[in-house]
Formats: C-alpha cells, structure tokens, sequence
C-alpha cells in the first residue's frame, strides 16, 4: 500500500505565517505538522510515499522532508500545477500510484491516534472499495460531512453543507483502491471550483462500492488557524512531550515539570514551567517562561515572561512583562520602544493582529 500527502494548495488562511510559508511546515511543538503526517503513516507501514506539492510552497516542503531516509520512508514529490481540490490532486499522482492502494493523508491534519489498526483492516478486507475516518463535531458545516446506516456503512457524503445531514466530519485521513480514479473522472467541479474527494467517494458509492469507517474517538486538529494552532501546540505537548535537558541550565535556574531543552540552549537565572520547549540553540535570560510554551531554535528572551504561547526560530523577545496566547512568526523582535514619547513603535506585515494591555 502507498501514501499520498497532499502538502499542496494555497494555505491563506493562516496569514500572515503562510504568506512566506507552506501552512504544512507551521511548527507544533517545534516540528513541522507535516513530520506528524510521516510518522503516522510510517508507523502502519506505508514507506513509499507520494508527495503533492505546489508551485509556490514547492521547494521547501522538498528541503523540509528530503528523501524520506530520515522517517524510514522514500518520498517521490509530484507537483499539482493549480489547488483544484482534493480529488484532483489524487488524479495529478495516478501515474505514481499505479495499481496500487493507498492511502491519501491530507498534510494539514494533525490527529491523536495512530492509524495502523484502519490501514490493517482495509488492506485485509477486499470487499471495501473506500474507507473513511469520521468524528463528531459541534460545526459540522465546515468540513465534508457523512451519513452513516446501522451496519456501519457510509451512505452519503457533502461538502461543507449548510444544511449537515449528521455531525461527523470527514477526517483528512483516506483509503483507496484504484477503482477511485474511474470515479474521480465521473464527478464535476464543485460551487467553489474544485474536485471534491467528498463527492468522489459518493461516486465510488453510487457505482457500487462500499465504504466504511473509523470513529476517532481522540484529539483531531486542524491548524489552519491562530486559536487551532495554539490549541495544537497546547495537546501536542501535553500528550507527546518528553522531558530532557541536553543544552545548558545554569544553578540559578529552575525546570519544573515536562520540559525539553534542546541541544546548544542556555537557560540563565530563569524559570521554565512544563510542558514546554526550548529549542536548540535558543536563550533564555532573566525569564520565566511557561507553561505550554514552545521556544523555536536561536530564539532569544531576556527579562520577559512567556506563556501558552509559541515563538518561532530566530525571534527575539525582550523586557516585556508578559506575552500570553500568542503566536510569533521567525526572525520578530518584540521589545521595549525607542519611540520619542514612550508609545508603541511598530514595524508589522500584513495582516497581522496586535493587541495592547488594556
Ligand atoms: O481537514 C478536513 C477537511 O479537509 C475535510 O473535512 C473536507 O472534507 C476536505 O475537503 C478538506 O477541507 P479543507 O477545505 O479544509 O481543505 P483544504 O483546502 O484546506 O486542503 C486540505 C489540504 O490539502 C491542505 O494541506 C492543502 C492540500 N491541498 C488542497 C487543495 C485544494 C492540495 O494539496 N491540493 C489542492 O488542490
């Protein structure tokens, strides 16, 4: 069985950090979300990996991943000239996947559980045509959306309906045989212009096919947003983190709880509350930072206090008094203002948010 992950599209929601970046490369926890992806598909077993990227974003989701040597896989990058929707993205990498099944993980979706146990039960039974992952969802109108019979089954699918015929959201973790290509070349595009999977799949449907599905019962994030990616910062490491200290704390310092300081950190008269992360080659001066805060790498902070928050790599922050729920793109310096009368003095990209102490 093969993977396909689809690391293309145009990522504008989460403006301003994509506008120079692949939304899939965001950090949660100081990896890119797309490394989640891998792992997951990894560990069920799936090491050939097709990769759909775009123009644009191209080039550094490749230097991000490389080979797939480093994951225990080996990646084949196929570009889809235009973000045509989902199921025309499975068409642009037909030639890749040949006759083979697979599995189509969106490179966005960050999910809690593993997938092993759905890839085993749909490669062992060949009378499945399609599998889906579906959970609950207080905003089913944002997703596809599908219904379900007693047995099991999956009888309908929509896409961001108005009118959501249950609460389960279509999960961005599929499985396929080749027969979803004869449906793919059977549907039109959708209101937005796109070929939607969703409608593929209730081709595969119509013409006979049988889809069934996993309830994730765990954690399921998509980190389009400033809030979900906070929120995914949050999870991530209050489920993953493992405590360790390779870079240096001096004897003034203290480390309280899960925390992980990265090789070539320093930590100097300062406090780190877990979970958190200080990245490599970070430093960390006259602070107190956390909890549920990720520190990118290079990353300098002197009397400041940082928390539930993610600073990317290469920013600086100082002398502020607190910084909360926040998120800070690379190379941003925060610090107190030179400003002739005391005020705030900025120099911000487009559309950032910036909000003041009341
Ligand atoms: O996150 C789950 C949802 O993902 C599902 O519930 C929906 O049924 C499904 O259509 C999809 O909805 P989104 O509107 O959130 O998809 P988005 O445009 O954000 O694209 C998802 C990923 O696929 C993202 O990493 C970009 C990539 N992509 C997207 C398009 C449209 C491509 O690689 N090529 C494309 O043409």
């Amino acid at each position: 069985m093969k993977g396909l992950v689809l690391a293309g599209g145009s990522g504008t929601r989460l403006r301003p950090l994509t506008h120079t970046g692949a939304k899939q490369l965001v950090p949660v926890a100081n990896r890119p979300v797309l490394f989640y992806v891998m792992d997951n598909l990894v560990d069920a077993g799936i090491e050939e990996i097709g990769v759909i990227i775009a123009p644009e974003t191209g080039g550094e989701i490749r230097d991000a991943l490389g080979d797939g040597s480093a994951f225990g896989a080996r990646f084949t990058f196929i570009e889809q000239d235009r973000p045509s929707g989902l199921a025309h993205a499975v068409a642009t990498a037909r030639d890749y996947l040949g006759d083979s099944d697979f599995v189509m993980y969106l490179g966005d979706n960050l999910i809690g559980t593993k997938i092993k146990d759905s890839v085993d039960t749909f490669r062992n039974d060949p009378s499945l045509s399609a599998w889906v992952m579906l959970k609950e969802v207080p905003n089913p109108s944002q997703f596809g959306v599908a219904k379900i019979d007693d047995d099991g089954k999956v009888v309908g699918l929509v896409e961001k309906p108005a009118d959501p015929p249950s609460n389960l959201a279509l999960v961005g973790i599929y499985m396929f045989r080749p027969s979803v290509f004869e449906a793919i070349s059977q549907i039109e595009p959708s209101a937005r212009g796109e070929l939607e999977i969703t409608d593929a799949i209730q081709k595969v449907i119509d013409l006979g096919g049988t889809c069934r599905f996993a309830h994730v019962t765990s954690w399921w994030l998509d980190t389009g947003k400033k809030d979900d990616m906070l929120l995914a910062n949050d999870t991530v490491l209050d489920d993953w983190l493992e405590g360790c200290i390779e870079g240096d704390v001096d004897e003034e310092s203290q480390i309280v709880g899960r925390v992980r300081i990265e090789a070539g950190a320093s930590v100097t008269r300062s406090t780190v509350r877990g979970p958190a992360i200080i990245g490599a080659g970070a430093q960390i001066v006259d602070s107190r930072i956390g909890p549920f805060t990720t520190i990118g790498k290079e990353v300098v902070v002197d009397h400041s206090r940082i928390d539930h928050s993610v600073v990317m790599e290469a920013s600086s922050i100082s002398g502020i008094p607190r910084l909360e729920d926040s998120l800070i793109g690379k190379r941003v310096k925060v610090g107190p203002s030179a400003a002739r009368h005391g005020g705030l003095s900025l120099m911000v990209g487009d559309d950032c948010i910036i909000e003041s102490p009341q």
